[in-house]
């Protein structure tokens, strides 16, 4: 058949020839994940609710997002994934910018350290980043009321709110706060004052929370003893609750937490 047909033969070459070497310009291995354009326009938008700052000098328009400083993609989808700012020193204009709740594939979201200038925390947007697993916005100058979104945000492992000395709690209660975060693995609240549903705090734990590890409560103005039904957070490992009014013993099913440390207790109360 090809001594029949030579220029076959050769068209079918060169066909292959062109679809290896145009394969190989466009796609597989040397393709890199470039950040989508709307993702981009939420972080520069972003950008200007912060004061000038050289730490944010990656983020310019016109280049990939992907590379900007604190920024972490999702390699198949492009979408922002990874947010950490964490301790850069930013100062906000007006407060958490809205747009950050168009970047709806955040996994980990890093906020702590900088300076939201006593600033409330949005009621409206923390309910669209579902994917969150890790959420910290602890000593970040915020105020208020903490957003009932966050009680939606049914898949975080690790939420730190610690260090918000003008933070409480109280609509939502600290019951509604956990009531769906089932997946929590630890829970720092350090310093937010817990205004409404203190009375049952440790009830709400055990009934919401049963994979809780860490816990930090200090300085949160408990003062409602720890009920029984707590010794079922089994997986329990650290437990602060340092500088609270709490009342009665240090409960003796403390001792039966296989994963505390045997030697001595953690620090319980002041
Ligand atoms: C192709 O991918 C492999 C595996 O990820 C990597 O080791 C290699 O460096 C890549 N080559 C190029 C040209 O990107
Ligand atoms: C930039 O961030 C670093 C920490 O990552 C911080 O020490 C520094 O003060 C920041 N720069 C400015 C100008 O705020
Ligand atoms: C969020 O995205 C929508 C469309 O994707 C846009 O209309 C809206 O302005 C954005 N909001 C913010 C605060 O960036
Ligand atoms: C939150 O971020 C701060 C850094 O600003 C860090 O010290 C702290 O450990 C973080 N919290 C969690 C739960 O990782
Ligand atoms: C995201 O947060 C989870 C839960 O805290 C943690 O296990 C994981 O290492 C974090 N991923 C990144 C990229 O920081
Ligand atoms: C918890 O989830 C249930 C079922 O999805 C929902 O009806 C309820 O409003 C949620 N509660 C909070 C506090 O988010
Ligand atoms: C906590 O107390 C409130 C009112 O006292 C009650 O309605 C609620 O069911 C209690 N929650 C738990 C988890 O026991
Ligand atoms: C959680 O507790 C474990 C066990 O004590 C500890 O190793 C880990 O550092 C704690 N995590 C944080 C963020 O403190």
């Amino acid at each position: 058949m090809s001594s029949r047909h030579p220029q076959l033969h050769l068209i079918l070459l060169l066909l292959a020839y062109y679809c290896s070497t145009h394969t190989a310009a466009s796609g597989g291995n040397g393709t890199t994940i470039q950040c989508l354009p709307d993702q981009a326009s939420s972080l520069l938008q972003m950008k200007r609710s912060f004061f000038h700052n050289p730490n944010l000098s990656s983020w310019q328009h016109g280049t990939d997002c992907c590379h900007w400083e604190g920024v972490g993609c999702d390699r198949a989808s492009g979408q922002v994934i990874t947010l950490d700012l964490s301790d850069r020193n930013l100062r906000s204009t007006s407060g958490l910018s809205p747009a950050l709740f168009n970047l709806t594939s955040l996994t980990n979201l890093s906020l702590s350290g900088n300076d939201f200038g006593l600033t409330s925390l949005p009621s409206f947007g923390f309910e669209r980043l579902i994917e969150l697993v890790s959420l910290n916005l602890s000593d970040a100058c915020f105020a208020g009321q903490i957003a009932i979104g966050i009680s939606h945000l049914k898949n975080l492992r690790s939420l730190d709110l610690s260090y918000n000395t003008d933070l409480y709690l109280q609509d939502p209660s600290f019951q509604t706060l956990v009531a769906n975060l089932s997946n929590l693995r630890e829970l720092y609240l350090d310093r937010v004052s817990i205004l409404s549903g203190e009375a049952n705090w440790s009830v709400a734990l055990a009934d919401s929370v049963p994979l809780l590890q860490n816990i930090s409560l200090s300085t949160c103005e408990l003062s409602s003893p720890i009920h029984h039904s707590f010794s079922q957070l089994r997986f329990l490992t650290t437990i602060n609750l340092a500088d609270n009014e709490i009342s009665g013993q240090v409960p003796g099913f403390f001792a039966k937490f296989s994963f505390l440390p045997k030697k001595g207790f953690p620090p319980l109360y002041k």
